[in-house]
């Protein structure tokens, strides 16, 4: 009888728990238990030490922010208590292990390392209700928790349009909700370079603006006719790379190399092979302004006026590298390697001297060449290079680690050369693609539902087993040609992120499409709750 009883019990609190226990991405381990512990404005925080504080302060910033109260920090109680602690074992294989225990009593949070007790935190966010109030009830479970990959990352294009630095903050804080740890920052493009560099004024004087954008698909049905500018002071960077930081969130800044840098081009016409020849532009454009010279262009795509392999050029790179290595202590450094037409390399006399006196084959050999350079330099100064997968061709650079875009491939090649690897394909994990057949809005057209994103596998199939640990993570990316600002970005992110983090975090075995979309119910309120612009798609699937 005495059985019986704990059975029906038991399984009536599973059923209550699997309503109130909603997390994303999915735990390794959660297991509901009997009871509730209740905040209101008299539990305790109680920390261990420095680093757990900033866990505590994300956690009581998120109940100030949607709940309208914070909590006194104090000693430990053994009733009414939230702690934060943290083992700091050296022994983890993978950071961001944690344990909780939430009891009627007390709330326990116990990292194995910082970043660990971070992601506990983030985890008692998802166990308030998302109904405003000032007494808040916690479904009591005990968790065991850890991430499946070490690189759980999202891109930001802020050279398309840049983004405000109080919307990178916002970014950095999705990212950090769910329990994501890289933020890739890619800050120069052909229309538009966003960070000051000191020594290159004109980088931000000139190159920050363009006169005009097109209006709808390159090339375009017409011009806007407006200056767009922008840029990020090294101020702001500093306190973007320090907030971040607080998040366990690692910012890793792109500079791109050799190619889309006709902003840099505009500003300094040295970087180019043809310094006095104007900027083509792309055909079908109208164009807003001075054509003249050098511009910063007005469309979008790939264009042929690309860093020459000059002296002068590498000169430039090192000293902007040497702002940007000043800037941020990521040990990652992006030197983008994408997308560079060798048109303008062919037909300069200089570039084809240089082939031949370096003994490189072609124009690949020469940007195998200029990215080892970088390499060189960067690896000189205690940081690596992480490129797009064209810079494979050529020859990689000897430390280099690879973005697979163009599908799996660079990946899976990168990785059989034992180079560390980043899974970005493009058919999965690309955010600038549209969530639905039907997309009303302007975008640069694919299709990457919600469903797609949920079952990627950052293993790429045919990589062998022994392999698969050069593959260190995934991320997506949001590129902005067609997003002008933070609320088309929200659009496009939401909820794509929250299936993105549970193939980075959650175990493989535990996934399921249909039984995400039960958990997204509630992840849809949380979107409401931060005031998200997200895309309803989804939402009524789970039904
Ligand atoms: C890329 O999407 N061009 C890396």
């Amino acid at each position: 009888m005495k059985v019986i009883f704990s059975l029906f019990f038991s399984s009536i609190f599973l059923m209550a728990g699997a309503q109130q226990i909603s997390i994303i991405p999915k735990p390794v381990k959660a297991t509901p238990q009997p009871g509730n512990f209740v905040i209101t404005n008299s539990t305790i925080i109680f920390v261990d030490g420095k680093d757990e504080k900033k866990s505590a302060d994300f956690f009581n910033d998120y109940l100030e922010n949607f709940y309208g109260f914070r909590l006194k920090t104090g000693k430990k109680t053994l009733n009414n208590c939230i702690s934060f602690s943290t083992k700091h074992s050296t022994d983890a294989s993978i950071k961001g292990h944690y344990t909780m225990r939430v009891s009627p009593a007390s709330i326990s949070i116990i990292g194995n390392d910082d970043e660990g007790t971070f992601y506990g935190a983030q985890t008692l966010t998802q166990l308030l209700p998302v109904e405003k109030s000032t007494s808040l009830r916690i479904p009591s479970v005990q968790i065991d928790d850890y991430p499946r990959f070490k690189y759980r990352g999202l891109m930001l294009d802020a050279g398309r349009h840049f983004m405000p630095a109080d919307f990178v903050k916002k970014y950095i804080d999705y990212i950090a909700l769910h329990k994501m740890n890289y933020f890739h920052w890619h800050l120069t493009e052909d229309q538009g370079w966003r960070i000051e560099i000191k020594k290159y004024p004109k980088l931000t004087e000139m190159g920050s603006c363009r006169n005009g954008t097109i209006i709808g698909h390159h090339p375009g049905t017409g011009n806007d006719n407006e200056k767009n500018c922008g840029f990020y002071t090294q101020e702001q960077i500093k306190e973007i790379v320090k907030y971040a930081s607080d998040r366990y969130i690692t910012v890793i800044p792109e500079i791109e190399m050799p190619g889309h840098s006709s902003a840099a081009i505009a500003a300094y016409p040295q970087l180019s092979c043809f310094p006095d020849e104007p900027t083509k532009i792309a055909k079908g454009v109208q164009w807003n302004g001075d054509s003249t010279g050098k511009q910063v262009q007005q469309s979008w795509g790939i264009y042929e006026d690309v860093y020459c392999p000059s002296e002068f050029t590498f000169k430039f790179i090192e000293d902007v590298m040497d702002e940007v290595m000043q800037l941020f202590p990521s040990e990652y450094i992006h030197v983008g390697g994408d997308e560079c037409p060798k048109s303008n390399w062919k037909r300069s006399e200089f570039c084809q001297n240089l082939i031949k006196e370096k003994g490189l084959k072609d124009e690949e050999g020469l940007q195998s060449y200029f990215i080892q350079r970088v390499e060189k330099y960067l690896n000189s100064k205690g940081r690596k290079i992480i490129g797009w997968d064209e810079i494979l061709e050529g020859g990689i650079a000897p430390n280099a680690t690879i973005m697979s875009w163009r599908g799996e491939k660079g990946g899976i090649d990168a990785a059989n050369q034992h180079h560390d690897v980043m899974m970005t394909p493009g058919d999965y994990v690309y955010f600038d693609h549209s969530q639905s057949k039907n997309e009303d809005s302007l975008t640069i057209g694919g299709y990457l539902p919600l469903e797609t994103v949920y079952n990627y596998n950052p293993f790429p199939p045919g990589l062998a087993e022994e392999n698969q640990k050069y593959i260190l993570g995934a991320q997506a990316n949001m590129w902005t040609e067609y997003m002008s600002n933070p609320r088309k970005v929200e659009y496009m992110l939401f909820p794509r992120l929250s299936a993105l983090s549970e193939v980075l975090w959650s175990a493989k075995e535990d996934k399921n499409f249909n039984e995400f979309l039960l958990r997204m119910k509630m992840q849809y309120q949380r979107y409401i709750l931060w005031k998200v612009n997200y895309n309803v798609i989804g939402i009524h699937k789970g039904e």
